[in-house]
């Protein structure tokens, strides 16, 4: 272990962008191919070098900060639920210490524009913020390979078997399309796809309601492999659909995509009337998005028909924000 050079920056912020999961979550886990779109909402991490070896951390909008010294933490708001919350960040900042094999000492502060447990990405964009400001700060060089490999270790820390799609999305932004185990693709996609979030602010543990699937897929092998192999094949034909610009297709193929995570048991009451809501309303196509349960949906629509969506997903009792896809993974901010 070297000690830590004197940094040539106070202090660095970074962001990474949330996502939404258009087609294929739940069955990427298996091996299928998934789409996943980086939205204009993003998380951001500020990191400050300590005098000691310490890990400060606080997040401004969960409300809750602490001090790590090694395994032994020390809350000092949000009482006994703040070290669970802030535990990825400590890990996120001690994977880029072990890499840079460096000693040093951190306060990290987070804020961010997402919707935590809802199915948007938001651990995975502040694991890659925080990566790329701790990186920064120690004067580390890290690839977009070297941050994506970091952000989806410390993602492993949380939920034992991610796919990778949301640490991907979170470093490199843009749409991709993602297959557990191979090169993701980023896909060209010259149309406009207007989306609106519903969110039924119903939360949930995507580790939890990944381990229900795997358990359905245990006990009914012979019916839910073929429903995850059909989702793949939605997810490979809404690519060609996307690369078209034909955006009535890529709703159909939502709706489908949204039956079989039904049949899978991921959906929830809440997102039905949220679904169903957007649809009525004129949607081109709706589905949940990420880990269901609650959570968000996703819905697409006409640029003309996006504020009556918005309004029919608020009326059916969600929260409701229209989003964008943006080009830019994590940044550091100027
Ligand atoms: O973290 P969420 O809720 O956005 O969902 C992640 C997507 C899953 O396919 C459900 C899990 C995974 O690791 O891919």
């Amino acid at each position: 272990m070297t000690d830590v050079p004197s940094s040539r920056k106070e202090a660095v912020t970074a962001s990474a962008p949330a996502k939404v999961i258009l087609f294929g979550e739940h069955f990427v886990v298996y091996g299928e191919p998934a789409v996943v779109i980086a939205i204009d909402k993003r998380a951001y991490a500020t990191a400050k070098l300590r005098k000691d070896e310490k890990i400060h951390v606080g997040s401004v909008d969960m409300r809750v900060s602490g001090t790590f010294k090694g395994a032994k933490f020390q809350a000092e708001k949000g009482g006994a639920k703040a070290q669970a919350k802030l535990e990825p960040v400590k890990n996120a900042v001690q994977q880029v210490l072990t890499t840079a094999n460096k000693k040093a000492g951190m306060d990290v502060t987070i804020s961010s524009d997402i919707p935590v447990s809802a199915g948007l990405g938001s651990s995975a964009a502040v694991a890659t913020s925080t990566i790329v400001a701790a990186g920064h700060l120690l004067g580390v060089e890290l690839s977009r390979d070297q941050i994506f490999r970091l952000a989806y270790e410390t993602e492993r820390l949380v939920h034992g078997t991610p796919s990778g799609i949301d640490p991907a999305i979170a470093t490199y932004g843009g749409t991709l399309q993602f297959q557990k185990g191979k090169d993701f693709e980023t896909l060209k996609v010259e149309a406009n796809v207007p989306l609106v979030i519903g969110n039924t602010e119903v939360e949930r543990s995507t580790g939890e309601l990944v381990a229900a699937v795997r358990h359905m897929r245990e006990k009914h092998r012979y019916i839910i492999e073929p429903v995850m192999k059909t989702g793949g094949r939605i997810a490979l034909l809404a690519v060609e659909a996307l690369k078209k610009g034909d955006l009535e297709s890529v709703g159909d193929m939502m709706n489908i995509n949204h039956g079989l995570l039904c049949a899978v048991g991921v959906s929830h009451e809440a997102l039905e009337r949220l679904v169903y809501a957007a649809r009525e309303s004129g949607a081109l196509g709706a589905k949940l998005t990420g880990g269901g349960g609650g959570g968000c949906m996703v819905a697409l629509a006409e640029e003309k028909k996006l504020n009556r969506v918005t309004t029919a997903i608020v009326q059916a009792g969600g929260t409701a924000f229209q989003v964008r896809k943006t080009d830019e993974g994590v940044r550091v901010e100027p």
